[in-house]
């Protein structure tokens, strides 16, 4: 068994008007609750690890533990580096992406959104040239979401909705294999204002569409901020005020048109913390990290398991 590239899964999906989930992966209780609930639903899977998973965990636990991750479920997964060279000069960006390429991962992402479009074009096409020759495929991204992760630091004011009119052009120039938009969706936790109505940029991922007929697009930021999560976290002594996610109907809109990955990291963490705070209320004299990471594993494959069956349309697809 070994791991696949997004090729294959993406053609499905975009035929069959469904969306493969990439989750974040962090350590062994993710990886495992994320491919559990992926190999128990028939499900394609994407682990992508960011810059900061690398720097956290590091680049060879990773893989080790995606491989064990493959023996035992037996489903195909991609291994993809997220937000590849965020930030980063071109030659720090090319140089995260080459290391990633050159150790076993199936997929990456070079992220130029914060270059201008030709040195983003310029910067793409150098890691998608070297990727490909390789057998490993490549996401590009056009637009700028707003975030607050590690890697992903772009102020509200900064972000900008993808351009439809250059899309044809980033694509043919660089040969990417799919495309992350902007259309309103923004990392973390905190996606909308309180008190307004979410609202993403439909129009645009039409338009997009329609340029680029058959070709996979990326929805990056795509958490929902599970309300039951958030409410059970500030239950359990948390503190998240006006958390506010992409509304589960919108991802299934998005998944039934152009979009073949929706990226899922903070549902994860908010379900991770949601368990590990309620055996701590719950039960203030345990102390074996298994206790509450055993629970934490299991909320997430939950969770993991309902955005397949309800969310993402992936179940039984393999
Ligand atoms: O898009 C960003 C992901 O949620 C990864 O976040 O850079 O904190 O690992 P991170
Ligand atoms: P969320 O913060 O909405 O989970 O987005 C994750 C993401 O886009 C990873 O690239
Ligand atoms: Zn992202």
């Amino acid at each position: 068994m070994s791991l696949v590239t997004t090729k294959e899964m993406f053609k499905k999906a975009y035929e069959g008007g469904y969306a493969v989930g990439a989750f974040n992966i962090n350590n062994m209780e993710i990886i495992q609750a994320i491919t559990e609930a992926a190999g128990e639903l028939n499900s394609p899977v994407i682990l992508q690890v960011s810059a900061g998973a690398r720097k956290y965990a590091r680049h060879i636990y990773l893989i080790k533990l995606v491989e064990a991750a493959m023996e035992s479920t037996g489903i195909p997964i991609a291994l993809h580096l997220d937000h590849g060279g965020a930030g980063k000069s071109p030659d720090d960006a090319f140089a995260e992406v080459k290391s990633c390429v050159d150790g076993g991962f199936s997929s990456v992402m070079i992220d130029g959104s914060h270059y201008n479009f030709t040195e983003n074009i310029e910067l793409t096409k150098r890691c998608v040239d070297y990727a490909h020759a390789k057998g490993v495929v490549v996401e590009g991204e056009l637009g700028k979401l707003s975030g607050i992760e590690d890697a992903v630091n772009v102020s509200a004011e900064d972000a900008q909705f993808t351009n439809p009119d250059e899309v044809q052009e980033f694509v043919t120039k660089t040969g990417v294999d799919s495309l992350a938009i902007a259309i309103g969706t923004s990392h973390g936790a905190y996606k909308f204002k309180p008190g307004t109505k979410p609202r993403l940029r439909f129009d645009i991922l039409e338009e997009v569409a329609k340029r680029l007929p058959g070709f996979p697009i990326v929805l990056h930021g795509a958490s929902s901020v599970m309300p039951d999560l958030v409410a059970e976290i500030n239950d359990c002594g948390g503190k998240l005020d006006d958390a506010i996610g992409v509304p589960e109907e919108m991802l299934r809109q998005a998944a039934s048109m152009a979009v073949c990955k929706i990226n899922i990291d903070s549902d994860i963490r908010l379900a991770m913390t949601a368990g590990i705070r309620r055996v701590m209320t719950a039960s203030p004299q345990l102390f074996d990290p298994r206790d509450y990471l055993g629970v934490a594993r299991t909320e997430v494959k939950k969770m993991v398991a309902h955005k397949i069956l309800n969310v993402l349309g992936s179940d039984n697809k393999i």
